[in-house]
């Protein structure tokens, strides 16, 4: 169904997805207002900031398909804002880290980091993200250049393989029921990206290939 929203509509659009994104960030700030964590404030912090970086990294990567089958091409302008907030939340994840479970000791990160392997993990998702949430201006673009500007940004291909084995590797064999769901979707995701690639690049046939060209005998314009 086509449907192009005018500037103004947009512009109320990307305000509702904002506050939308914004929801899990106010029931972290309802929680410490009212102190309800649950038994374990750290955990559920930690839980609840990773559990929305994934969403909103899934998030992101369904734009381009779900622009694609619904040609609402429109939809590629709420893509940055849907990445930037994957980048907010994966840094309340990763400060939530340092500070409650490190008190922001650096040694004492670093040497995690290298000890638990899936600390290490997310830490390289989280590292790879800082330069496509700093290259995302307008400004940024222009300045890279957009071939380069996208190639750079193919890098969220390997930061949400990286998440999903951070994800499947922290939690417990009887518990990746989770991490399984989400490995299917990105699945999906990645899949229909490798399948679009792949029709976008079948070649057209050789010239040599090709039937051979058929000439009128008589030239065309020329009396019967
Ligand atoms: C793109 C980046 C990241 C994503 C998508 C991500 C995602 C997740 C998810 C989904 C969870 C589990 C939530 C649950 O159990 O329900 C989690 C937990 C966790 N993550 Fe991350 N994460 C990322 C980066 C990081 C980084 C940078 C660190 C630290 C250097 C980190 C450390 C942790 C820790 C300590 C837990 C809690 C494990 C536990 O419950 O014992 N993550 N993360």
């Amino acid at each position: 169904m086509p449907f192009n929203p005018m500037p103004r509509q947009l512009a109320q659009i990307k305000t509702l997805l904002f506050l939308v994104c914004l929801i899990p960030a106010g029931r972290l700030s309802w929680a410490a207002y009212s102190g309800d964590f649950g038994p374990n404030p750290v955990e559920f912090v930690q839980r609840w900031t990773g559990t929305w970086t994934f969403n909103l990294l899934l998030l992101t990567l369904t734009v381009t398909p779900l622009r694609h089958w619904s040609q609402w091409h429109w939809l590629l302008r709420l893509r940055r804002m849907l990445g930037l907030f994957t980048f907010f939340y994966a840094a309340l994840h990763f400060l939530s880290y340092i500070g409650f479970d490190h008190a922001f000791a650096v040694d004492a990160i670093a040497r995690d980091i290298f000890k638990r392997p899936f600390v290490t993990v997310g830490f390289a998702a989280f590292v790879l993200l800082i330069p496509l949430a700093l290259t995302s201006s307008n400004w940024a673009i222009r300045q890279l250049g957009g071939r380069r500007w996208q190639a750079l940004h193919r890098a969220i291909y390997p930061i949400s393989l990286l998440a999903l084995v951070h994800y499947f590797w922290l939690v417990k064999i009887t518990a990746v029921l989770w991490p399984l769901a989400y490995g299917i979707v990105l699945a999906g995701l990645l899949g229909w990206r490798a399948r679009e690639r792949q029709r976008k690049a079948i070649p057209v046939r050789r010239f040599s290939e090709a039937a051979p060209l058929k000439f009128f005998k008589q030239k065309p314009g020329s009396a019967d």
